[in-house]
């Protein structure tokens, strides 16, 4: 039996999450699949509430209990400094040790491509963003803060063990999908000390790795690069910042934040899957949001947990949706959120194969 955590969280993920457990549902029942939900009331209404972001107690116990998080999105307009954001979401990652966030750039359909002359199998790489450094690190301060002699500063750091893990990371991927090629993106240039780093143990990790080419791109010509022949990219792999940067990017080039699903990955361990877009708060409640992220993002992660062919089965559905426009407006079609899931569904049902049984466990509420 794996469990899943499943932390809605605020504004449209909220939305979009309670669409994606219908289709988590659907499969789960239609494939007697032995996955046990369990929703977790964390995010900015609980904390408002009760003054409690994500206790250590249930960190420890997603460590040790669970298989899977699936994450909506944080952030809420009366939490403005992010604190209950940065307790989840960073606790989760950094607490996790989710080393890998796995963002794939994949346009489902060429009516959202947004270059001139270009079809959806141009857009069709992924990307290894670094997530538990860098500049996210949360080491640095402010000295003589709200006066004129005011500095802030932040440390990028990088490790040696950090560093060379996600490099491995990307280039076992790319050997594991038949991928030819590797492109590392850093800003050593400038950065002459951190990203030295980058660029020594790049060169040594792609050694072991003989068959793949090794390609290395400064971060303002990928985000260059990737506009003008996105086509040539298979596997990218950056620091926690540009990853950051260039996956938003990615995003507009498969059809907008509506369409980007994404995993934080610690291979072997407990690891979390998230949409890419934020709370989105001014569409939250509204029926308005792509929940399409959120439902690629729960195959992404029934892939993870060994049930590939039902990531596979919801990747279809998905783009049978795109491609017949049964989707929302940011996508072209005119469907609220919950119809777009339910034609998702719908479509789903015969793909999986037989009626619904009815032997899985209902969710718990904790
Ligand atoms: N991982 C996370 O939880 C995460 C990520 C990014 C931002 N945030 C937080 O979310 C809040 C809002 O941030 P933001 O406005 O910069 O980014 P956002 O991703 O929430 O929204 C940006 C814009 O993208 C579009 N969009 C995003 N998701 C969509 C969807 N599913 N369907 C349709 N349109 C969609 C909307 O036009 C929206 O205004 C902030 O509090 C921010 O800190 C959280």
């Amino acid at each position: 039996m794996k469990r899943v955590a499943i932390i809605a969280g605020d504004g449209i993920g909220v939305d979009v999450t309670r669409e994606a457990k219908k289709v988590l549902d659907l499969v789960v029942r239609a494939r007697g699949l032995g996955i046990e939900q369990v929703d977790m009331d964390y995010g900015a209404e609980r904390f408002l509430r009760d003054g409690v972001t994500l206790p250590p107690r249930e960190l420890d116990a997603i460590r040790k209990d669970f298989d899977a998080v699936l994450l909506g999105a944080l952030g809420h307009p009366r939490v403005p400094d992010m604190r209950h954001a940065r307790d989840i979401l960073f606790g989760l990652r950094f607490g996790l040790d989710l080393y890998i966030n796995l963002r794939p750039v994949q346009c489902l359909d060429d009516r959202l491509v947004p270059l001139r002359d270009r079809t959806a199998r141009d857009v069709d790489f992924v990307v290894f963003r670094e997530n538990t450094e860098g500049l996210y690190a949360d080491v640095g301060g402010i000295f003589k803060k709200g006066t004129p002699d005011e500095i802030a500063v932040n440390e990028d750091v990088n490790t040696r063990k950090g560093v060379e893990r996600i490099l491995r990371a990307a280039f076992e991927h790319a050997r594991a999908t038949g991928r030819k090629k590797v492109t590392m993106s850093d800003k050593a240039n400038a950065l002459r000390f951190a990203h030295d780093l980058w660029q020594r143990a790049f060169r040594e990790v792609a050694a072991d790795f003989p068959g793949i080419l090794a390609q290395h791109l400064y971060s303002d010509a990928l985000t260059m690069q990737m506009v003008k022949d996105p086509g040539q990219f298979e596997v990218i792999v950056t620091c926690n910042m540009f990853g950051d940067i260039v996956t938003d990017l990615g995003a507009m080039l498969q059809g907008g934040l509506g369409m980007a699903a994404s995993g934080n990955i610690h291979p072997g361990r407990v690891s979390m899957f998230e949409p890419v877009h934020g709370s989105a708060p001014k569409y939250a409640g509204k029926d308005v949001a792509n929940p399409l992220a959120a439902i690629l993002t729960t195959g992404m992660m029934l892939g993870y947990l060994g049930f590939r062919a039902e990531e596979s089965l919801i990747e279809t559905a998905v783009r049978e949706a795109v491609r017949r426009k049964k989707c929302t407006k940011d996508v072209g079609g005119n469907l609220g959120c919950r119809a777009t899931a339910e034609f998702v569904c719908a479509t789903l049902t015969p793909l999986l194969g037989g009626a619904a049984k009815s032997s899985a466990k209902r969710s718990k509420r904790r």
